[in-house]
């Protein structure tokens, strides 16, 4: 099969067969294979089994464990195990190790413990999967790689190691040719920071107080670009030994440290890994939303991350075959991470798979297989219970491979009318300069995304470039604070309504306020500038004159002569603007607000929209319409759908309850 083509979605489960007795893994392999999962995947974390002694493979015992998976007509993921680099190998070359922002060491006994910049490290990660690759490249069992683990997982990305600090100074030598060049870029002048050569820049940390945001910038590019070397150094190595295998590598949610799309352009097959109610737990943190949403997980935010990633897999293979997987689902049980680690509804882990597939995930693949006993994770549930005995997870695989099975297989969601712009360089600006300490640009994404959601749209996540947003009805900028040029003159030559705002195109590519005031280059669409911004405490909102309220954000906007004031705050001040198919939003609203601003932008772009009850979200792929009800009380929806031909399901939704409705156009 070549690397691009398309399977139809099926189940995988991460496994361990190191942690079991060997005579069990046939039991485990066949009962893999009556659950109907397909995809296992083993290797990441075992470089201390292949290689206990430095240049000594042990290669027979993962040979029989893909013996006893392949006799039992299972496909294999092999993921690199350089997330975990053995004892031995940390001590003879212990500068390896990263350096977190305090400057202390942060040393072995748990993982993720190097550092990207480290080229003794890059060597032996090289060794490890040439090795790997050589042995099992073309075993008929290996169908796809898996590199190293969760890049940067554990806040690893930024090191602050003397590897970095060379690697980064050669990297500011090649990019600026001349310390006066880096001098004017960072605006140097401003307390006395010039450099007098690139061996004078330090690491932006340690300071007195905050270091010069350009510095801080360039050093996550940096950074970024080291994950980037780092991941295609293995890729290619696969390449030359493994040929026709896909290689894919599982990413994060809420995880920004390095840019995803540059990484993503040397792997065939995006992944990520999914975690419901862990996420709502740790990274959204209201406690509102926990108590609502603590058993079933955000409405939006794996979604998202759903869109986000089907476009890292687009980046390579082009538009119409983008390939993305689950690596790692929670399975429907509570995991060890979060502050508190709740129960998930008993039919939370159903929608979850079912979201994933409706978006166009090739695999959802459940971590872990049997829950372990021992070490770190032994209160993370898996689809076995720690005695191997089967738990609810387990019998979830085998239902939801029935559903599989009795559907035709599904497409790629067709291209949305509605590109979402996400930007790693905005986000790591908003996480930079933060005007506010909740505002970024993730957040502002999450609560336009979820506007769109709550209408029933389904959405394309796409990186900043002209051929994401060809041919959309509408574009949504929230808070890309970084235009570049080419991107500012795609916007301009491109038909779509835009819908641009808070703080988009307001900072240049060195972390400067935009040139004539923000928006910067959007004022080649709509003529404003914005002299002024004020952020304020969640508890004193902006009130709007129509309803609901500016959470906390607000830009003064002085519009020029041929521009529309839509909507005003209750004191005055524009809330949303137009000038042509350009509009400008001043301010981050609040649900309220986004819902009627986000309708009236729906409208003028001509897409259709839903009024969906508040819990309900749906999701187009190709003939097939699903929909999910995010809440553990049922819902009705036969004014809705009630005509509808439903292939599984019913308009009487369940709770935590999925429909499947095959359209009839
Ligand atoms: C992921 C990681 C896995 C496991 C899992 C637990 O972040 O890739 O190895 O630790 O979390 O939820």
């Amino acid at each position: 099969m070549p690397a691009s083509a398309r399977p139809a979605q099926t189940l995988g489960v991460c496994y361990y067969p190191e942690h079991w007795p060997e005579e069990r893994w046939p039991l485990d392999a066949r009962m893999m294979a009556e659950a109907g999962i397909e995809y296992v995947r083993i290797g990441e974390f075992a470089w201390g089994l292949m290689e206990p002694d430095p240049g000594t493979y042990d290669w027979a015992w993962l040979d029989r464990a893909i013996e006893v998976l392949h006799k039992a007509g299972r496909k294999i993921v092999l993921g690199t195990p350089t997330a975990t680099p053995p004892k031995w190998l940390v001590d003879s070359m212990p500068d390896m190790l990263p350096i977190g922002p305090d400057g202390r060491v942060r040393g072995f006994g748990s993982r993720r413990h190097y550092c990207f910049s480290h080229q003794g490290y890059r060597a032996e990660c090289l060794r490890i999967t040439e090795a790997m690759a050589q042995r099992y490249g073309t075993h008929p069992a290996v169908a796809a790689w898996q590199t190293d683990n969760e890049y940067g997982c554990h806040k690893t990305t930024l090191s602050y190691s003397q590897a970095a600090l060379h690697g980064f100074r050669d990297w500011l030598a090649q990019k600026y040719q001349s310390p006066e060049a880096l001098n004017r870029a960072w605006g140097n002048v401003f307390w006395s920071m010039e450099y007098r050569s690139f061996d004078e820049v330090e690491l932006p940390i340690g300071a007195v107080t905050e270091t010069n945001p350009a510095h801080k910038l360039d050093f996550r590019r940096y950074a970024s670009d080291q994950v980037v070397a780092f991941n295609r150094l293995q890729c290619d190595a696969i390449r030359r030994h493994s040929p026709g295998r896909p290689i894919s590598h599982n990413f994060m949610g809420k995880f920004f440290e390095f840019d995803h799309y540059d990484v993503s352009a040397d792997l065939d097959i995006a992944a990520w890994d999914a975690y419901p109610t862990g996420f709502l737990d740790r990274e959204l943190g209201d406690p509102e939303l926990i108590k609502r949403y603590m058993q079933i997980g955000h409405p939006d935010f794996d979604a998202f991350h759903h869109d986000l990633y089907r476009a890292c897999g687009d980046l390579r293979n082009g538009t119409a075959a983008g390939r993305w997987w689950v690596m790692e689902q929670q399975p429907p049980g509570p995991l060890n991470w979060g502050s508190y680690n709740p129960a998930p509804h008993p039919e939370a882990g159903r929608l979850w798979v079912w979201e994933a597939f409706a978006a166009g995930a090739e695999v959802v693949s459940f971590f872990r297989w049997r829950q372990p006993s021992f070490a770190q994770e032994q209160m993370h549930e898996g689809l076995l219970l720690p005695d191997g005995t089967p738990n609810k997870g387990y019998a979830l695989c085998g239902q939801i491979h029935e559903e599989l099975t009795a559907l035709a297989p599904l497409s790629d969601p067709a291209r949305a009318e509605v590109a979402l712009v996400f930007d790693y360089p905005s986000q790591w600006i908003t996480e930079i300069q933060p005007h506010a300490q909740d505002a970024s640009h993730f957040d502002t994404a999450l609560r336009a995304y979820a506007a769109l959601r709550r209408a029933g749209i389904s959405v394309d996540i796409v990186p900043p470039t002209a051929e994401a947003i060809a041919g959309r009805k509408l574009v949504v900028l929230p808070m890309v604070t970084l235009i570049e040029p080419a991107f500012a003159e795609a916007l301009a030559a491109c038909e779509a309504t835009v819908l641009a705002g808070p703080w988009a195109g307001s900072k240049g590519h060195n972390l400067t306020i935009s040139e004539g005031l923000p928006p910067g280059p959007l004022r080649a669409l709509i003529d404003i500038r914005i002299p002024r911004v004020e952020t304020r405490r969640p508890f004193a909102p902006i009130p709007l004159a129509k309803g609901g309220a500016f959470a906390g954000w607000r830009e003064f906007v002085e519009p020029g002569a041929g521009v529309t004031v839509v909507e005003e705050t209750v004191d005055g001040t524009p809330a949303l603007l137009q000038q042509g198919r350009a509009f400008y939003l001043p301010g981050r609203p609040d649900e309220p607000a986004f819902d009627r601003l986000m309708r009236h932008v729906l409208d003028a772009a001509g897409v259709a929209w839903l009024d969906l009850p508040p819990d309900v979200r749906l999701r187009d792929n190709g003939p097939h319409r699903f929909l999910f009800n995010y809440s553990g009380d049922p819902v009705d929806l036969t004014a809705l759908f009630g005509a509808e031909d439903f292939a599984f399901g019913s308009p009487e939704l369940g709770r935590c309850g999925v429909a499947c409705i095959t359209r009839k156009t």
